[in-house]
């Protein structure tokens, strides 16, 4: 049974604690930390369990966890990450990574040094279908790929009545919609895409903010339209955005055809060939929420004490290009 601190209980922390309960037989939550005692509490109330709240950061890496799961703001990911390193505890560290690249660059040395099982929290690759879309990659069913086209977004924000939260302001976060739903999107299509079609070597894009925040101005991007290009000639066009549509869309176009994934069904993965032939792929049995199955690889490293994937080391070669697009 591995042990499990929780740093920061806000909204993604819900995620990570609905895997564990899916998890129930490899894993528990056993003690909690926020800065804001009172959420620190009722998240562990409703944990259920007998999930303890740590009144200090140290208390929790002190409590004898086997690893710690980071859900705080980007620019505090670095001091829990350094902790994390010198208890000699697994990190999973949400995504991005951090809010600016030294930041990033500093969490790989200090985890590359202690040794410690590492892994950040790039869930999307998860999802079902986006792992029948990869081994269709693999099985060469696209033929050459002409294009990679995402919209990876939320909604919550188009939402005007929603004052100013810390992933609006640059010294927290980082880029706005570039770093928070850009982080996705950049591990996502150089995942998919490199291994048939080289690096990624062109990249540019426009950011816009479109909502004023209790009075201001957020201090980052609420959208971004990003475009590139592969090694291998294959474009990409992708937006990212806080203020809707609110879907996760992947689609994929090649020479024999195209595949679409859509996380509203995410266990389906549409392929489209023009010859009329069809594809099934060999992943038939793949049903797991993409919280869970994150959770099940990290566990399994953290178990086998090995290294994870996608590791912090990936989170620095995203946080790259997020700072490479963020200023545009
Ligand atoms: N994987 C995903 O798809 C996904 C989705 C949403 C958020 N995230 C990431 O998760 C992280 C948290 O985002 P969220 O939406 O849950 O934020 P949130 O505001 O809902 O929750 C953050 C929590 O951290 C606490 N906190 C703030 N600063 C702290 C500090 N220094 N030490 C301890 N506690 C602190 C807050 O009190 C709050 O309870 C961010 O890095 C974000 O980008 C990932």
């Amino acid at each position: 049974m591995i042990q499990l601190g929780i740093v920061g209980c806000g909204g993604i922390a819900h995620a990570h604690l609905t895997a564990v309960r899916a998890l129930v037989d490899l894993c528990k939550i056993s003690v909690v930390f926020d800065e804001d005692a009172s959420r620190a509490q009722a998240f562990a109330q409703e944990i259920g369990t007998d999930a303890k709240t740590a009144s200090t950061a140290d208390e929790l890496f002190a409590y004898g966890i086997d690893a710690v799961i980071i859900c705080t703001p980007n620019h505090s990911h670095e001091a829990y990450v350094e902790m994390a390193a010198l208890y000699r505890i697994a990190v999973l560290c949400e995504k991005p990574l951090a809010h600016d690249l030294e930041s990033a660059a500093r969490m790989v040395h200090m985890v590359e040094k202690a040794g410690i099982t590492n892994m950040v929290g790039f869930v999307n690759r998860h999802q079902p279908g986006i792992i029948k879309m990869r081994r269709a990659l693999q099985d060469g069913v696209m033929g050459n790929i002409v294009s990679y086209m995402e919209i990876c977004s939320g909604a919550r924000l188009a939402n005007p009545e929603i004052g100013m939260e810390w992933r609006m302001r640059r010294e927290v976060a980082g880029g706005g919609a570039v770093a928070d739903f850009g982080s996705h999107s950049f591990d996502m299509s150089t995942w998919l895409l490199e291994p048939l079609c080289g690096p990624l070597t062109h990249l540019m894009g426009n950011v816009s903010t479109f909502i004023p925040r209790a009075g201001s101005m957020p201090t980052n991007d609420d959208a971004a339209m990003l475009s590139g290009r592969f090694a291998s000639g294959a474009l990409m066009s992708v937006l990212d955005s806080r203020v809707g549509p609110g879907f996760y869309r992947v689609e994929i176009i090649g020479l024999k055809g195209f595949m679409t994934f859509d996380a509203r069904t995410p266990q389906n993965l549409d392929v489209h060939l023009y010859d009329g032939s069809t594809y099934e792929g060999p992943i038939k049995d793949c049903t797991e929420p993409s919280f869970v199955g994150q959770m099940r690889q990290f566990l399994s490293a953290v178990s086998e004490q090995r290294p994870a994937d996608p590791s912090l080391a990936r989170g620095l070669f995203v946080q790259r290009m997020i700072e490479k697009v963020r200023d545009l």
